[in-house]
């Protein structure tokens, strides 16, 4: 229990004392990503062989939280030197310990290969992946185990709430984040501190602090990651955002279909109360604050807040209109400061470091770093975090080791389904809130999904607009017949049954949509279309007017052929179409009867011999 400052100071010490940063450590990764790769047999075998070995208080095995190069999971890192292992099983777990812990010989075959170079890279800090991110939201998220609030205050926890309870009045805090020109990461990119002060500003007997952590965007699993990292970051920022605003309770909203974030959030409010850093009289300092975890089931519109608002009440998530905003009538009618959980974590680096320390990266409207989730056709998919301003090629090509099996890149979708997919001629844009709206496209929460050459724009927008009919909450006719069709429209087109008037109806309804919807979904929904039609025009064409897919993706509007020079006769073709559609005999060459095939392609990838081709 810390009943002041100088407590958590002393005992940070004291945490610091016992800990010995020389002493040999294993950590693995414990996030979601890795635990599909089950991780955790690997966790209790190293428990295991440490017990038998008679090491388990000499070597610290420690789970932590996701490293972001979650597709060569389960990772490895032996520290102090922080050699990087992947793809780890139980039965390489006594060969760690006793060759690379125990005699200092690094195990090659464990070792990362740089695709580039065929390289082996032994450090984590040495590999492209990493070398070019700039992690602050997530710098402790490999290196803490996010179930120990011992850890977190050891690397400087709550040093930032101690601080804006004793040292800074609310306003000094809203200054600084003012100051910071941190701009909120769940989408639309509104100046935290400006949220923060209005808020501040309305006067009620009670307000609230809301955690957004409902993350809908396909693809996207930053906010997760932090949650199920560094869970005490966002409890910090939230309360020193409470003490800025003047309230005494918050909410996080997550999704239940994150149970390990929302177990961890569970045990870091545990602990954090019973340090006395959340609840009443905080570290002694008068002012009381707790917070409580409601879960939504994951329906996308939940995560617009006055949806959110209204889930967390208890009632049908459905969008209301503004204003009045969060911040003058929020929750029960009361204000209502609502940000995204990327945000509160950056708020105790904000108040440890400053403001002129953080905005000294960045773009001139866009300060800090942003987490990406990297996903799609991509070599190396995970999380990365940069600062704003540094380019797309820079993510996909040196950061994210570009496109596999040397395909071309195509285009790259950021900003979630509402967001816009950009081409290969604006991969040297810096990337900020700014830009990418210029484009054509959103910041969004941060999905980056990679497209190839064999990627269709049109199917990619008839893929979005599905999301977004399925997700539209049906309160407003824009929204609820408007992208029904927009939807029956583009599915045309890759039918091979679009006009050029349904491309001009499209055009017509979009801005038309966007000045009526009541919410943001409605708002952006045009958003796939309209960003792929601007610079894919020549696909949507090719569609319409020559009843052709390019990309060979539209299965209306291709068909698949054997060539009798290639065809070796090895019957394999024929004996996985699952339509029978192909004959031939053994050693001769086979045909597809047309009529039969339903285009599934998996003649054509299953040929030795390329011998089926698709036009
Ligand atoms: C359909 C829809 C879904 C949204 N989903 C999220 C979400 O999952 N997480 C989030 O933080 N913001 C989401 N937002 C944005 C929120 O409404 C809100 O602007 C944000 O939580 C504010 O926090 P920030 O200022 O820190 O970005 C969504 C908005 C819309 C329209
Ligand atoms: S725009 Fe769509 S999601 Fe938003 S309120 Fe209207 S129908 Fe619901
Ligand atoms: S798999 Fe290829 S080579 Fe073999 S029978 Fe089919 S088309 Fe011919
Ligand atoms: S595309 Fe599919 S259905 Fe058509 S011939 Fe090939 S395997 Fe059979
Ligand atoms: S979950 Fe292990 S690296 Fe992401």
């Amino acid at each position: 229990m810390l009943r002041s400052a100088k407590d958590l100071r002393d005992l940070r010490k004291s945490i610091n004392q016992k800990i010995d940063y020389n002493q040999p450590r294993i950590t693995v990764c414990g996030g979601t990503g890795c635990r599909a790769y089950s991780c955790e047999k690997v966790i209790a075998a190293f428990k295991d062989n440490l017990a038998q070995l008679g090491l388990t208080d000499k070597i610290r095995l420690l789970v932590s939280g996701c490293h972001g190069f979650c597709e060569l999971g389960p990772l490895v890192v032996i520290g102090p030197q922080g050699i990087f292992y992947n793809r780890i099983t139980p039965e390489d777990t006594k060969e760690i310990i006793e060759e690379t812990i125990q005699k200092g010989n690094i195990i090659d075959r464990l070792l990362y290969k740089d695709p580039a170079t065929g390289n082996k890279i032994v450090y984590e800090k040495d590999i492209p992946f990493y070398k070019g991110q700039k992690r602050i939201v997530l710098k402790n998220n490999g290196h803490i185990d996010p179930t120990s609030i011992e850890d977190y205050i050891a690397f400087n926890g709550f040093a930032s709430l101690s601080k804006c309870l004793f040292e800074l009045s609310p306003e000094d805090i809203i200054k600084e984040v003012i100051d910071s020109c941190l701009r909120g990461r769940g989408g639309g990119g509104f100046p935290t501190g400006l949220k923060w002060k209005f808020t501040s500003e309305s006067k009620a007997d009670q307000k609230y602090v809301v955690c957004n952590a409902d993350e809908g965007d396909p693809g996207a699993y930053m906010d997760r990651s932090i949650m199920e990292g560094n869970p005490f970051a966002v409890i910090e920022g939230m309360t020193i955002a409470a003490r800025a605003i003047g309230s005494s309770k918050g909410y996080v909203y997550i999704r239940a279909e994150y149970p390990l974030a929302v177990h961890h959030l569970n045990l870091a409010l545990k602990s954090t109360r019973e340090h006395n850093l959340l609840g009443e009289d905080i570290l002694g300092s008068g002012f009381s604050f707790d917070i409580a975890i409601s879960k939504g089931s994951g329906a996308f519109v939940c995560g617009e807040e006055t949806a959110l608002i209204m889930s967390i009440e208890g009632r049908e998530g459905t969008p209301k209109p503004k204003p009045p905003f969060p911040a003058q009538k929020g929750l029960w009618g009361k204000p209502t400061l609502i940000n995204n959980v990327e945000t509160y974590a950056n708020i105790p680096i904000i108040m440890d470091r400053g403001a002129t320390w953080f905005t000294s990266f960045g773009t001139e409207g866009s300060k800090g770093t942003k987490v990406f989730s990297l996903v799609g056709k991509i070599n190396n998919t995970g999380l990365v975090e940069v600062p704003m301003g540094t380019t797309l090629r820079q993510i996909i090509f040196d950061i994210g080791g570009g496109i596999p099996n040397n395909k071309k890149f195509k285009a790259v979708q950021t900003g979630g389904p509402s967001g816009g997919c950009l081409p290969e001629q604006l991969l040297d844009l810096t990337i900020d809130f700014d830009k990418l709206t210029e484009v054509g496209s959103m910041m969004g929460s941060g999905g980056m999904i990679v497209m190839d050459e064999n990627t269709c724009m049109v199917d990619v927008a008839r893929y979005f607009l599905t999301f977004l009919q399925d997700e539209s909450c049906g309160k407003c006719v824009p929204c609820r017949e408007g992208i029904t069709q927009m939807l029956s429209i583009v599915t045309r087109f890759t039918k091979g049954q679009g006009t050029m008037e349904d491309l001009q109806l499209l055009r017509e309804l979009a801005p038309n949509i966007k000045s009526s919807a009541l919410c943001a979904l409605g708002q952006t929904s045009a958003n796939p279309v309209l960003a792929t039609l601007r610079y894919f025009e020549h696909e949507y064409l090719a569609h319409i007017q020559d009843k052709r897919c390019p990309a060979k993706v539209c299965k209306a509007l291709i068909k698949y052929g054997i060539d009798p020079e290639k065809c070796i006769g090895c019957t394999k073709c024929a004996r996985q179409c699952p339509e029978g559609a192909i004959s031939g005999e053994k050693k001769a060459v086979h045909t597809i009867n047309e009529s039969k095939c339903i285009r599934c392609g998996i003649c054509f990838q299953s040929c030795p011999k390329h011998a089926v081709w698709v036009e």
